[in-house]
Order: C-alpha cells, then sequence, then structure tokens
C-alpha cells in the first residue's frame, strides 16, 4: 500500500513538472514570438531578405567566389550570418559591425564546417562511426563545439547523414555508412553533443544535411542525379534526417541533387510536406553552397525564377549565391512571391538567432579567454586519441602479425607514411593540418629505444602526376618525388630487407575522398600496389595499414598480406593511435559501416538488399537464370559490421523468451559471448531481422540494435535485446508506418554475415 501511495506520488510529481516545463517552454515561444514580431515590424522589406543571406568570407574557400564586400554588406543588413572566418578577433569585429553599425543591431550567426573536429579533429565521420559507441560519437562532437564556441562559431554544418550504397562517392567519408538505423543513432548522438540544451556559450545550432537523397548520385559522381521510390526514400535514406529532427536539429542545409525531378533546393514536397508538416521541423532551412544558382544549370529557369522557387519550396536562407539578395524584391513587386513568404524565412533566421542567445548576447561565443585555453588542449587530444584507436578496423590478421612487439627493427614503408599534413582528412577546414602525428612520429615516440624505425617512402601518391596534384590540394602536397617509380621503390625495399617486419603505409590521400572527390576505381593507386607487391616478395611479415576515406576494393590484397589494419584518415592523433594499436596497448574493435566489395562492378552493394524472385542459393557462386555474376560471386570482400581484434570472440546459441507473439508483447533475444584470445576487448554484437512476408518486398536483414560490449580475456558475456513490434516496422506501399504480421528471423552475431538465426511468427 506504502509503496503504490510512493510510485503514484512519483508519477503525480513527475506530471507537475512536465506541465511546469511545458508551460514554461510555452512562455518562453510566446517571449520569442513577440520579440521577433516587435523587431520585424521595424525591418524593411530589404532588411528581411538581407537577414536571408548568408554570404562566404573567403578565409577557405569551398566554391567560387562571388562576394568581397562584406563588411559593407553587414552595415546595410544585407547579411544574415557568414562562414568561411576563422579567428575570435575577426569573427569579433563583424559581429561588432552588425550590433553597432547596422541601422537594426541585429547580431549575426557565424558557422562553419566543423564536420569532424575544430583544431583537435577526430577520424573522418565513416572512420567515428566504426566505433559503434555513441558516447564517444557524443563527445566527440561536444569537444567539437566547446572548440568551435571558443572560437567564435555558432553554427556548424554538421551532421552529414547521408545513406549511400556507393564507395565511388567521395563523400561517403563525410557520413556514417549505408545503415539507416546506424546513421540515426549517431546523427541524434551527434546533435546532443553539438546542441546540448542549446543555453550554453558552448553549445551550438547544429545542421542536418544534405536533404535529400544525396548519397545517392548516379554512378557515384558527386551532384549527379538521384532517382528514387518514395518506399525507398522513407525505409532506406529518410531515417537519419527524421533522427536528426527528431533529436531537435535546428538548421537543415539541402542537397544539390533533384529528387523526383525537382531540386531538392526548389522542392516543396520535399523541404514543406516532408520536413515540415510530417515530421514537424520548426528550426530553418539553409541551401547548400549556391544551390539556389545552380538550378540555372539544372535547367530550371534564371535566377530571378529559382530564387522565387526556392523560397516557395520552404528555403529560408541563401548560402553564397544571393540569389534571394538580387532578386526577391523584385519578385514581390512583381507579385510573383508574397510579403508571408518572405516573412516566415525570415522569421525563421531571427528565431535561431533568439534560441542561440545572440540577442540577449551577441558576443556569447567571442570570449577571448576560451579562445586561448579551450582549444587543441592536451585533455581534447588525449579523448581524440582514444576515440581514434577505437575507430581503426582490423580487416585481417593471419597469423597474428599484429600486434607488433616494440623490438629490432621496424620498416615503415609509403608516401603516407611521413605525411602530418594529410592525416585530418577531408573538410578539416579548422584544423592546422601539419599539426597531426605521422605515422613515423608516432611510432618512434612509441618504441622510444626500444626498437628502430626505418623510413622510406618507396612510391608517390599515384603514378599519374596530375591525379596525384589534385588529390593533394588545400596545402597537402606529399611532395612528389620526381625520380622514376622504380628508383624509388629499390630505395624501400633496402629498407624492409634489412627489418625484422614492414609496415605498409598506404591507400588514399586526405583529398581523395570528400566532396568533388569521387573514383571510378576503388583500389589502391597502382604505383602503390607495386610497391607493396615488392615489399611481400622480400619474405618479410608485412602489415598493410590503410589510409582510406572510403570502402576500397582489397581482393589481392586480402589475399596476399598478412594483416591489414585499416587506420581511415585519422585526425590530428593518428600517429599516437595508430601506434596504440599496432603494439598492442589497445585491441582494435571497430567495425565496418559500410560493405567493402571485391570489386567496382559489384556496386551498388550493401547488406540490406532484396532477395529478389531469383535469388542465388546460398553458399554458391554462380547459377543460370538466378540474380548473380558470372564472373564474381555476390558476396562481398567484407560485409558490414566486420572487424576483427587480437581476441576471439565466440557467440554461443541465441535463446528468445518465446517464439510465437501475438500484438504489443515483447521478446527478449540473449546470446552469451565469450572472449577465447590473451586479450581483454571489446565486441560489438549486432541484432538483425528479416521480415519474411510483406505487403512490399522486404531486405533480406536489417540492423535493428547494437551493444559494445568489454569482455575480459576468458569471460563470457550476455548480450540481451529486447525485441518489440517497433522494430518490426516499415512505410508500406501507401508510406504508412506500421508493422504486419507474420514469420521473422531474429539474427545476432558479429557482423552482417555471421549471425546465429532463430524464427518466429508475430501476429497483430
Ligand atoms: C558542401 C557542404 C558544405 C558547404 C559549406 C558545400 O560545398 O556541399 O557540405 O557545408 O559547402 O562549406
Amino acid at each position: 500500500m506504502k509503496k503504490k501511495l510512493q510510485s503514484l506520488l512519483i508519477i503525480a510529481t513527475a506530471l507537475i513538472i512536465s506541465a511546469q516545463l511545458n508551460a514554461q517552454a510555452k512562455d518562453n515561444t510566446a517571449r520569442m514570438n513577440m520579440f521577433i514580431s516587435s523587431l520585424m515590424s521595424k525591418m524593411t522589406l530589404e532588411e528581411k531578405i538581407g537577414q536571408m543571406n548568408l554570404p562566404s568570407a573567403w578565409d577557405f574557400t569551398t566554391g567560387t567566389a562571388t562576394n568581397s564586400d562584406i563588411g559593407n554588406n553587414v552595415k546595410k543588413g544585407n547579411v544574415g550570418g557568414l562562414f568561411n572566418i576563422k579567428g575570435i578577433e575577426k569573427i569579433k569585429a563583424i559581429q561588432k559591425i552588425a550590433v553597432e553599425e547596422s541601422r537594426l543591431k541585429i547580431p549575426l550567426l557565424f558557422g562553419m564546417d566543423v564536420i569532424h573536429g575544430y583544431e583537435t579533429t577526430f577520424p573522418i565521420p565513416l572512420g567515428v562511426s566504426a566505433t559503434w559507441d555513441m558516447a564517444a560519437i557524443e563527445k566527440s562532437a561536444r569537444i567539437a563545439a566547446v572548440e568551435a564556441s571558443a572560437d567564435g562559431i555558432n553554427w556548424t554544418f554538421s551532421p552529414m547523414v547521408d545513406i549511400s550504397h556507393d564507395p565511388r562517392w567521395g563523400r561517403v567519408s563525410e557520413g556514417n555508412g549505408e545503415d539507416p538505423y546506424l546513421g540515426s543513432q549517431i546523427a541524434k548522438a551527434m546533435i546532443k553533443g553539438y546542441q546540448g540544451s542549446l543555453t550554453k556559450n558552448n553549445e551550438i545550432l547544429a545542421c542536418v544535411k544534405h536533404y535529400a537523397l544525396y548519397g545517392a548520385p548516379e554512378g557515384g559522381r558527386d551532384y549527379n542525379t538521384v532517382d528514387m521510390s518514395h518506399i525507398r526514400m522513407y525505409n532506406e535514406y529518410f531515417p537519419p534526417y527524421k533522427a536528426a529532427v527528431d533529436a531537435g536539429v535546428g538548421s537543415v542545409m539541402a542537397s544539390f541533387n533533384e529528387v523526383d525531378g525537382i531540386p531538392a533546393t526548389a522542392n516543396k514536397w520535399l523541404m514543406t510536406d516532408v520536413l515540415r508538416k510530417q515530421w514537424g521541423f520548426k528550426g530553418f532551412v539553409v541551401t547548400d553552397y549556391t544551390g539556389i544558382n545552380e538550378m540555372i544549370d539544372h535547367g530550371m529557369g534564371n535566377l530571378q525564377t529559382v530564387s522565387a522557387l526556392a523560397l516557395k519550396a520552404g528555403i529560408d536562407m541563401d548560402m553564397v549565391g544571393e540569389g534571394f539578395l538580387k532578386t526577391l524584391k523584385k519578385s514581390f513587386s512583381e507579385k510573383k512571391i508574397t510579403s508571408a513568404e518572405i516573412d516566415l524565412a525570415c522569421r525563421r533566421v531571427l528565431e535561431a538567432k533568439y534560441k542561440l542567445g545572440l540577442f540577449e548576447d551577441p558576443y556569447k561565443f567571442l570570449d577571448a579567454q576560451r579562445a586561448k585555453t579551450e582549444i587543441y588542449t592536451s585533455e581534447h587530444r588525449k579523448i581524440a586519441r582514444e576515440i581514434t584507436a577505437q575507430s581503426f578496423v582490423l580487416l585481417k590478421n593471419k597469423g597474428n602479425v599484429l600486434p607488433l612487439k616494440k623490438a629490432g627493427k621496424i620498416a615503415l614503408i609509403g608516401p603516407l607514411a611521413d605525411a602530418a599534413n594529410n592525416m585530418a582528412g577531408t573538410w578539416s577546414v579548422a584544423t592546422v593540418q601539419n599539426r597531426s602525428v605521422s605515422v613515423l612520429a608516432g611510432l618512434k615516440e612509441a618504441v622510444g629505444n626500444k626498437a628502430e624505425v626505418l623510413y622510406a617512402k618507396g612510391s608517390n601518391l599515384t603514378e599519374n602526376a596530375t591525379l596525384e596534384e589534385n588529390a593533394t590540394m588545400f596545402g597537402k602536397s606529399l611532395n612528389r618525388d620526381p625520380r622514376p617509380a622504380e628508383e624509388i621503390r629499390q630505395e624501400a625495399i633496402k629498407i624492409a630487407e634489412q627489418s625484422d617486419v614492414i609496415i605498409a603505409a598506404l591507400g588514399e590521400s586526405a583529398e581523395m575522398s570528400g566532396e568533388a572527390s569521387s573514383r571510378s576505381n576503388i583500389g589502391i593507386p597502382m604505383v602503390q600496389q607495386q610497391l607493396l607487391k615488392a615489399l611481400i616478395k622480400t619474405g618479410k611479415p608485412v602489415v598493410l595499414l590503410l589510409f582510406t576515406g572510403r570502402p576500397l576494393t582489397l581482393t589481392w590484397e586480402d589475399k596476399n598480406v598478412s594483416a591489414i589494419l585499416n587506420a581511415w584518415l585519422a585526425g590530428s592523433e593518428a600517429g599516437n593511435a595508430i601506434a596504440d594499436v599496432v603494439f598492442g596497448d589497445v585491441n582494435p574493435s571497430g567495425k565496418i559501416t559500410m560493405t567493402f566489395p571485391q570489386n567496382v562492378g559489384q556496386i551498388p552493394i550493401y547488406y540490406a538488399h532484396k532477395n529478389t524472385g531469383r535469388p542465388l542459393e546460398e553458399g554458391k557462386w554462380f547459377s543460370k537464370f538466378r540474380s548473380n555474376y558470372l564472373d564474381v560471386s555476390n558476396d562481398p570482400l567484407y560485409p558490414f559490421g566486420y572487424g576483427l581484434g587480437y581476441s576471439a570472440f565466440e557467440y554461443g546459441n541465441l535463446n528468445l523468451s518465446q517464439t510465437n507473439l501475438k500484438g504489443n508483447q515483447t521478446i527478449k533475444a540473449t546470446i552469451t559471448i565469450t572472449n577465447k584470445g590473451k586479450y581483454d576487448g571489446a565486441e560489438v554484437v549486432q541484432l538483425y531481422i528479416r521480415d519474411k512476408v510483406g505487403s512490399i518486398t522486404r531486405p533480406v536483414k536489417e540492423l535493428k540494435g547494437f551493444q559494445k560490449i568489454w569482455i575480459k580475456a576468458g569471460e563470457t558475456k550476455t548480450a540481451q535485446f529486447n525485441i518489440t513490434t517497433d522494430d518490426l516496422k516499415f512505410y508500406n506501399n501507401a508510406l504508412k508506418y506500421d508493422w504486419e504480421s507474420g514469420e521473422f528471423d531474429i539474427m545476432i552475431g558479429a557482423n552482417s554475415r555471421d549471425v546465429k538465426i532463430q524464427k518466429i511468427t508475430w501476429n497483430k
């Protein structure tokens, strides 16, 4: 009785608190609305349009320059926010112009592509996603927000959550791989890390991008046409954007591509019906870089027409192109757009400034003391080192070549071995590039005088000088060696021959992935492969230390190299974290979040594919009249979710609490995992479900849960997943989100291929 009363009391208190919070939120919204209405009543049409303009300040460029007279434009009230500017003093000076010299003294937003860290740089997002550690991912975003805000930035153009099935597309490096469920969890974690409660001076506005479907360009060629069914959009590509909205993301960036034949930037269905009406998004939408102007080339009309189309679709802010600034007034006078449409967009931009607290204190993010003490701190670097080591994926380790002993002579060979300026990877605009720890520096530091590290470059990045130039832009030159390839290689072979073990630091440079860095062949460049072959010929054990911004085709390497450690492009602490893993101070636990194909012809390749009407029988390479290739099996080289460690984890039987369910029940699925090795380590246990019969065709499996569990050597642990009907839901042919009665396979395992299966039936 007493217990019952107590719990009733707790429920009543919770209800009162939540009612009070609701009332408070309503009050805050009412206050904000009043403030903005009053401000807007004083604004001219030009000043409203000015708020919708986002020029670049050219500290670094990410596109073509179109505007230079920033200070004057700010003074005139022509600017709502600014990006591509770094340095607290510079930002402060511009904010001062906005709040002291412009007529209405409206503060500016200061944006930046803080994608995987600010000055303390984490691995590229595809690498961070391989940690499967949501707390670590949130932490990386938190540190990025602390550092960016300490330097005057209050808005980051992150997270990028575009799902992709195509590793030719260079921007897979910026995303979280192929899976909508994992991508959604990561989107939530990052937004929490960046925005927090959006009240403190180290919490900044996030911007989820690129809405929508940017990761599905034809042929993997950046900016190319996208064409997709609505069922696929809703089930496979939309979930991470929606998760970001559910997590309260403050802004959304429109993608460059078309959706249903209309560029996203002018797509009212996408920007208003789906984003706002269906998902309830309350923030503002910014275009991508010159996204409005690019609609002229898409063939949608002249600048005036496309700017009006964008506004009417639901775009609130125009990045760089000045289509709004130059044409909206004219469109208004010609009655092509309404004042209500302009007011709505302007209001949404002002609301974001209000929520950030900029009207209360425009200098909230401009604390010079913080800029001195909170950026690139030893604490941040320590955390980065830990997260970085967690992101590495051990793809192969025949005969336990790894970890290495800190003894004898270690040959470190390859164009990426002494390349500090390439370690941070793509989209690291705030980083001091050559301050990252190179592999050579990291290994030397780790071995001290216990071992000798001998270095040679061994080859250039690519055999083709033009390609190397394109792939090492933005101060990331690898100092191309003009000598013939054979001469450079022989120098390295001599060093390798004197050594006990060879580490070959090969793969992609920082700018071989990222924006406008699509590749049609996604192998290690030929001249580096030739080096690798020559190194293997020495007969010494070879560890391939792989740098890459995407899944590569590694079929030959997998067959011929003993150990492959994928270090992605690993950020500020690259060399240190690599040493931690190579010498066994850290047991690698990363697992890939994107399928590695056997060859380019298999692309698009992803684990959650459909079965088709003519599936290939399990374990077969080829059967006539089945869905397969003559010349390669359907299997990937490494499946989604795959990654090894220095320990072997053995999975026990999969147990289900019941196998015949009705209505809103929950099943408990449990499995034991035993660490059979000598190293303590973390295992990412993955839950997949297959819906065997549906009103639409369903994937052969879908990730529905995962847990990263720490298991000591010799220890056995149990992972438990509670499965509810929410885990069975999907969008049907009428785009209704529900589950359907029938048979399901429940699967748990170490990756998307190696799973234990149990069948169940679940009826309504
Ligand atoms: C990219 C965006 C980026 C923007 C601003 C564009 O080229 O597509 O991801 O946020 O530039 O730098």
